[in-house]
């Protein structure tokens, strides 16, 4: 009886053994297989979209005939708009003072904001700093029914290999952000047998170059823009070298024209893919794994980083929702555009400078700084140029050619103070072919302006490696 009981008892417990595991070993199986499906949807490359590479931006229908001339341009600053421009700096209303003790921590110093007003009135020579970005060539030809502005440089250097180098800046910037590194790309330099013809050009609704009136112009057709251009130019192929939204142009570029394009290198390197997403956020449960101890307070904790974008994002949340109210006031008042444009350009060329009056900016020249200013408020370009932020969000191509890795060879140099980092485990979910990679503990976010020796040192080293990488290629 008791024996029958045990026995019963022991059966009964094995079948609840049974049933336990049987469930166990289910949900063990549904999760990898769960996890499984999410690796390989997250891994998974979508299909290229087919795109038009011929859109048309201008105003009305696309024409039968198009200009298709390359006309010399110069940079005007002109009197009428100066002495416009003068009033109205005079006549702004006084500016709301700063709180007691705070330097830039709520927005722009107005007392430092009034310095840099006066300098612009009284002491930024237009005329001089006009026929200086003039001492390049400038050329404006109709892409697309846009007129885009460049810079072209060709070397003088004899008997050297000549590179021709596409360089794209970013918002609030144009082709002047180049001026100080054009001369270094095209000058021949010890132990490299080769030099750049640079083209640096304005991207459509920035600079001097014209934007369009029609919905959808994101970092995808701008990329293709830029692209004609080149075509336009006789260059079939070519090199990048590009920051901020010329960098997610160009990533576009790279990912849809990958056989036109010799190398890119990028001081805001990103990978947009989902992948890279879920792998940022997997290394902040072991940071020192996930990233060279030396670099993980680019990244983690992902909190201080959030609320650091959080806190100095502000601006991009509202261009990329509603940039032409705000570009109401911006395109109306000089002081503003000048506050707006400082506090940014400030903060990202060093974060660590927040306390301080002038919030960073001292970075960079005042000069370089106002021939930005200046450029977007000549060409009333603000609004233009802000709307880059909702275009990017706005069209599914995007995401789409984000997701899709490049075989071009790539360049990443990530500066102290650059917005955005990635270790490049992540980044070569983008870029597999990442041939070079640097990471700095100085510069920031306009490294062109601000380390241009630096920048250019490493597009150098970095071309050599794309050179050879293309010759085993080729092999
Ligand atoms: C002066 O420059 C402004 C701004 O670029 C432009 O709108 C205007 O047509 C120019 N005026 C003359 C007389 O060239």
């Amino acid at each position: 009886m008791y024996s029958n009981f045990f026995i019963h008892r022991c059966k009964n417990f094995l079948h609840k053994m049974m049933i336990k595991l049987i469930t166990l070993s289910s949900i063990v199986a549904v999760a990898a297989i769960g996890s499984g499906l999410i690796t390989y949807k997250l891994h998974s490359v979508p299909k290229k979209p087919e795109l038009n590479l011929q859109k048309w931006w201008g105003i009305g229908e696309k024409p039968k005939e198009e200009d298709t001339s390359i006309k010399i341009f110069n940079i005007d600053f002109n009197d009428t708009m100066i002495h416009d421009l003068k009033q109205r700096l005079k006549n702004h209303r006084p500016f709301t003072k700063s709180l007691e003790g705070i330097q830039s921590e709520y927005g722009i110093n107005t007392k430092y904001l009034d310095k840099i007003i006066t300098y612009w009135l009284d002491k930024y020579d237009f005329k001089k700093r006009a026929e200086l970005l003039n001492r390049y060539s400038h050329y404006k030809t109709r892409i697309q029914g846009l007129d885009i502005h460049f810079i072209r440089e060709t070397p003088k250097a004899r008997g050297l290999k000549v590179l021709p180098l596409l360089l794209l800046h970013g918002w609030p910037s144009s082709s002047k952000e180049f001026d100080k590194i054009i001369p270094m790309l095209t000058s021949k330099r010890n132990k490299y047998n080769f030099v750049f013809e640079v083209i640096a050009a304005d991207l459509p609704g920035f600079g001097f170059s014209e934007g369009t009136n029609k919905p959808g112009l994101n970092p995808v057709q701008i990329g293709i823009i830029m692209r004609n251009l080149m075509k336009r130019l006789g260059f079939d192929k070519f090199y990048l070298q590009a920051g901020d939204w010329g960098s997610q142009c160009a990533t576009h570029m790279v990912t849809m024209f990958p056989d036109e394009i010799l190398g890119f290198h990028t001081n805001m390197p990103f990978s947009s893919r989902p992948v890279s997403a879920v792998k940022m956020l997997l290394g902040s449960l072991a940071p020192d794994v996930a990233v060279d101890s030396r670099y993980v307070d680019r990244i983690y904790p992902l909190k201080k980083l959030f609320s650091y974008l959080l806190k100095e994002s502000g601006y991009f949340h509202i261009q990329a929702t509603k940039p032409d109210t705000i570009g109401v006031a911006l395109s109306d008042s000089p002081a503003g555009l000048a506050a707006y444009i400082v506090e940014k350009m400030g903060v990202v060329s060093n974060r660590d400078q927040l306390n301080t009056p002038h919030g960073g900016i001292e970075n960079l020249h005042l000069d370089d700084v106002l021939d930005t200013i200046t450029i977007v408020w000549t060409n009333n370009c603000i609004v233009t140029s802000s709307r880059i932020y909702a275009e990017a969000f706005a069209w599914p191509e995007v995401n789409i050619i984000h997701n899709i890795p490049t075989p071009v060879p790539t360049a990443a140099i990530n500066f102290k103070y650059e917005v955005l980092y990635q270790p490049d485990w992540i980044l070569r979910d983008k870029f597999p072919n990442l041939v070079s990679s640097n990471t700095l503990d100085l510069g920031g976010h306009f490294a062109a302006l601000q380390t241009p020796q630096v920048l250019v040192d490493d597009i150098f080293s970095a071309t050599a490696k794309f050179l050879d990488f293309n010759a085993k290629k080729n092999r």
